[in-house]
């Protein structure tokens, strides 16, 4: 690092021990990538596919509609869910995610009659109900907004094997106007309350619809 000190900034060229340094920290971030990966196979709905581990996903919560009503997993027996974890100031994955689900149930027509599209805030501080109410009929006239306290969002999230976590915690809070990032999976959950199965935010509509069509 010596001779790369010497030099002025912006023209130093990387001496042999700089360049070892950068190996090796390349290695140690593809280590972590590969960590994170593995975390995800074991511990996310992702990877290994519904039919291994369905036993894990899904289980009771309780949360707060739209209406500032208290629900639970059991207020929606008898009816399909179309399970969907977000928040309102989601600027991309969550608008297209959901209006990718619309697409669906108009495509399943009324083979949809039976399905209720839900959204779980995982940005309880911001999403209220006021303003789920707002925000869910933008995708559907039927979608029903939930929230919570923190804890009450965190047992919903945690029983569908949900990540969430926000962005730029501390000096953006303060101002509003942070991020939550979280994984983008829509569950298709029984009328017995049981998970059935999940869907990427990356699939198409098309396909989506096929595949519940299916399953119903
Ligand atoms: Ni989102």
């Amino acid at each position: 690092m010596t001779t790369a000190n010497a030099s002025s900034p912006g023209t130093e060229k990387p001496g042999a021990s700089k360049i070892n340094g950068i190996a090796v920290a390349a290695a140690v971030v593809l280590l972590l990538i590969a960590g994170l990966l593995i975390g995800r196979q074991w511990f996310g709905p992702g990877a290994t596919g519904p039919s291994t581990d369905t036993a894990a996903i899904g289980g009771p919560f309780t949360l707060v509609d739209h209406d500032g009503q208290t629900v639970t997993d059991e207020t929606f027996l008898g009816s399909y869910v179309l399970l969907y974890f977000g928040y309102t100031y989601c600027p991309d994955v969550c608008p297209a995610s959901l209006a990718r689900n619309r697409q669906v149930l108009d495509i399943l027509g009324e083979k949809a009659d039976g399905i209720v599209p839900v959204m779980v805030s995982v940005d309880p501080a911001r999403d209220t109900p006021d303003l789920l109410k707002a925000y869910v009929p933008h995708f559907h006239p039927k979608m029903v907004g939930l929230t919570g306290t923190p804890e009450q969002v965190a047992e919903a999230a945690r029983a569908y094997k949900v990540y969430f976590a926000r962005v730029g915690e501390g000096e953006a809070e303060d101002d509003g106007t942070y991020l939550v990032d979280h994984s983008a999976f829509t569950y298709l959950v029984g009328p017995d309350g049981d998970y059935i199965q999940h869907f990427s935010h990356t699939m198409g509509a098309e396909a989506m619809a096929a595949k519940i069509a299916d399953l119903l």
